[in-house]
C-alpha cells in the first residue's frame, strides 16, 4: 500500500491550488518545468531567462497534463516580466506563485515584492530554498556557475543561497503579512497577507548583515519554521 505522499514543493503548491481553487499560477524560476508541468492550474505563467524545456517534453506533458495545453512562457529576466506584463497581470492577478528564480537575497525579496502588488486576496506566494542545511548550500552568490567555481567547503552541488534572508526581510518590517517557512524541500516559505504571528526585532540593515551563523543558531525563529504538515493545518483554517 502507498505511504502518504512526500510534502514537497509540488504537493504544496497543489494543495494550496485545491483547497482554494485557484485558477491563476505564476513561477518564476522553472528550469526544465519539473514543477511548473505538472502543476494543474486553469492559467499558467512560466518565467524563465533560460528554459530547459524540450518542445518533445512539451508536447509529452500536454497528455500527462491537459492543463498545459494553455501555458504561456515568458522567456526573459523576472523583473523584465513584471515590467512588461502589467496590463495581463493586473487583469487577472496571480493566485499562486512559486518563486524560484535567481537565489540571492536582493532578487527573490524583489520577486515577492514584485508578486506582492498583483497578489489577489487571499493569494498565496510560495518561495524555494529558504531552509539552507549547510553554509555551503547558503554561498551568497549571484549564479550557481560562480559557486561551482569558489567551490565552498562542503559544497555539494546543492544551492540554496541567501534567499532565507527575504523571510528574515519580511518577518522584520512588514506587519501585513504572515511568513512562515516549511521544512521539507529546501525550506518552503509561505507569505500571505495578514497579521504575522510574531515579528523580527531586526532593521533591514541588520538583516542584511546576517550570517549563516546566525541562520544555523536560530533557525526556528529567525525563520517562523514549521512541521511540512502544518501547511494542512494552515489551509483547514483559511478560506
Ligand atoms: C532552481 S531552478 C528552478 C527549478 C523549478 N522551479 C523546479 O521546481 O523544478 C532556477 C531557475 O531560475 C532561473 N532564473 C535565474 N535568474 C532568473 C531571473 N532573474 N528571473 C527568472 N528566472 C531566473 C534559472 O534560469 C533557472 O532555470
Amino acid at each position: 500500500m502507498a505511504g502518504p505522499k512526500k510534502i514537497d514543493r509540488i504537493k504544496v503548491v497543489q494543495d494550496i491550488i485545491n483547497r482554494k481553487k485557484s485558477t491563476n499560477y505564476l513561477e518564476i524560476g522553472v528550469l526544465a518545468g519539473d514543477a511548473f508541468l505538472r502543476i494543474k492550474s486553469r492559467r499558467k505563467w512560466a518565467v524563465d531567462p533560460d528554459f530547459m524545456i524540450s518542445p518533445a517534453k512539451k508536447i509529452r506533458y500536454y497528455f500527462k497534463n491537459p492543463y498545459n495545453i494553455l501555458n504561456k512562457y515568458f522567456r526573459m529576466e523576472s523583473d523584465v516580466f513584471f515590467d512588461t506584463q502589467m496590463p495581463m497581470l493586473s487583469e487577472y492577478g496571480i493566485d499562486v506563485a512559486f518563486v524560484d528564480g535567481l537565489h540571492t537575497f536582493e532578487q527573490s525579496l524583489q520577486d515577492v515584492q514584485n508578486t506582492l502588488k498583483y497578489l489577489n486576496k487571499n493569494g498565496v506566494i510560495v518561495l524555494h530554498d529558504c531552509n539552507p542545511v549547510s553554509e555551503a548550500a547558503a554561498y551568497p552568490a549571484t549564479s550557481i556557475a560562480q559557486v561551482r567555481k569558489i567551490n565552498p567547503p562542503g559544497f555539494d552541488g546543492i544551492w540554496n543561497g541567501d534567499v532565507w534572508k527575504t523571510i528574515a526581510y519580511l518577518r522584520a518590517t512588514r506587519k501585513d503579512l504572515r511568513v512562515f517557512v516549511l521544512d521539507c524541500d529546501f525550506g518552503l516559505g509561505v507569505v500571505t497577507q495578514g497579521a504575522p504571528e510574531n515579528m523580527l526585532d531586526y532593521s533591514a540593515d541588520a538583516v542584511q548583515n546576517l550570517s549563516y551563523r546566525d541562520l544555523s543558531e536560530n533557525r526556528k525563529s529567525l525563520l517562523n519554521l514549521k512541521d511540512a504538515r502544518f501547511i494542512e493545518e494552515f489551509l483547514k483554517n483559511r478560506k
